[in-house]
């Protein structure tokens, strides 16, 4: 590691977090030089970045220092066996100035479940959600009041010891990095159900946020993409009938306005906290939820016999994505994207929260 570590080990208890966290920068209040209009997600990290180590059993060592690149050992285990977790959870500007980072403590509940799916050690609570609300607040600045915009924090581990033999590393790093976000994606998709690959399998770790899951499903993508589709809807790995996920997103229907239907959570299927987030709030928009399988056949017979069918992709990077067009076996379905649909009114009532226009009866807002 070229990252100086130059503080004692501590077992990150939730007082001792903060107290040692070395902030090797003033914060800054000044606005980037950075052109908010027109900018492409994730090229751009901004100043600072949170670092913590793990090593004898413990996690420690925990930095915010400017963002710096990092050297690692050919041998280090990241690098081969893919033992590597992430998040991403966004900070929004408030109506009223403050800064909200949405659902703080269901990422870092996830990130523990993912870590404990890849044999990596759990972060304490102290250590994610303080770590994670000083960082954002000393790049306050990056945050600025825009309803398109968001600050996307992406927290991530990986595995560092050096060894090529399989095995659980015993060293790792956590880091949390921040990058400006505008819409992941700029107008309603063209999507194809991949009928050879799939994402996950029943047993797998589909419902862990580990690199290996997106990196194996960017071959197909790929292809989806040269046939001029913008994603892809999965299917289950057993008999390739059961809608799964759409890409990097969970996914969800709205039928003739009535039912919010989705594919009931497995362990093949993320835990997507933008899909509880839109479960939790249908009731409001007299949405009736039905979480459970659904074969690609039923959403093609539905739209096919002219049902108002809604298709859109959810995620904390998409928000809430339309889906214009689904093809299937060659044929092509549209569904529904007229302005009235209901997938827009959701989009809506979720930006408010997080924009403390609307109340949060859920107590999702972690304000900073
Ligand atoms: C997210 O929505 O945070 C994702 O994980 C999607 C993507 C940027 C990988």
């Amino acid at each position: 590691m070229t990252l100086a570590f130059p503080f004692g080990k501590n077992d990150c208890q939730a007082n001792a977090f903060l107290k040692e966290l070395p902030m090797m920068n003033e914060t800054i209040t000044e606005k980037p030089d950075f052109d908010f209009e027109n900018f492409t997600f994730g090229v751009q990290a901004t100043d600072q970045m949170l670092v913590a180590k793990y090593e004898n059993g413990a996690w420690s060592n925990f930095q915010i220092g400017p963002v710096k690149n990092i050297s690692l050992s050919p041998l280090a285990m990241c690098l081969h066996y893919g033992q590597t977790v992430f998040e991403g959870l966004k900070a929004f500007k408030t109506t009223d100035g403050k800064i909200n980072i949405f659902r703080l403590e269901s990422h870092f509940k996830r990130m523990n479940r993912s870590l404990e799916r890849m044999a990596m050690p759990a972060l304490p609570a102290s250590c994610f959600i303080d770590g994670i609300r000083e960082l954002v607040s000393k790049e306050s600045q990056w945050v600025i009041d825009d309803p398109e915009y968001a600050l996307y924090i992406r927290p991530f581990a990986i595995a560092t010891e050096n060894k090529l033999g399989v095995d659980a590393s015993h060293d790792y790093l956590f880091m949390v990095i921040l990058s400006p976000l505008k819409a992941y994606y700029n107008s309603p998709l063209r999507v194809v159900v991949e009928t050879n690959y799939i994402r996950s399998a029943k047993g797998g770790a589909g419902a862990a946020k580990n690199g290996g899951n997106y990196g194996a499903s960017l071959l197909p993508q790929q292809k989806a993409k040269k046939e001029g589709f913008d994603q892809i809807i999965w299917l289950d790995s057993n008999e390739k009938k059961y809608i799964e996920e759409s890409g990097t997103m969970n996914i969800m229907f709205i039928l003739n306005g009535k039912t919010l239907l989705t594919p009931a959570l497995s362990d093949s299927i993320l835990d997507g906290i933008t899909r509880d987030s839109i479960i939790k709030l249908a009731p409001e928009l007299n949405l009736e939820v039905e979480e459970r399988s659904i074969q690609i056949s039923e959403i093609i017979d539905r739209i096919a016999s002219g049902e108002q069918v809604e298709g859109f992709g959810v995620g904390t990077a998409a928000v809430i994505s339309p889906i214009k067009e689904i093809s299937y076996k060659g044929d092509s379905f549209e569904t529904y994207v007229q302005e009235d649909a209901g997938m827009y009114r959701i989009k809506e009532m979720l930006s408010e929260i997080r924009r403390g226009i609307r109340p949060d009866p859920f107590g999702w807002s972690d304000l900073v």
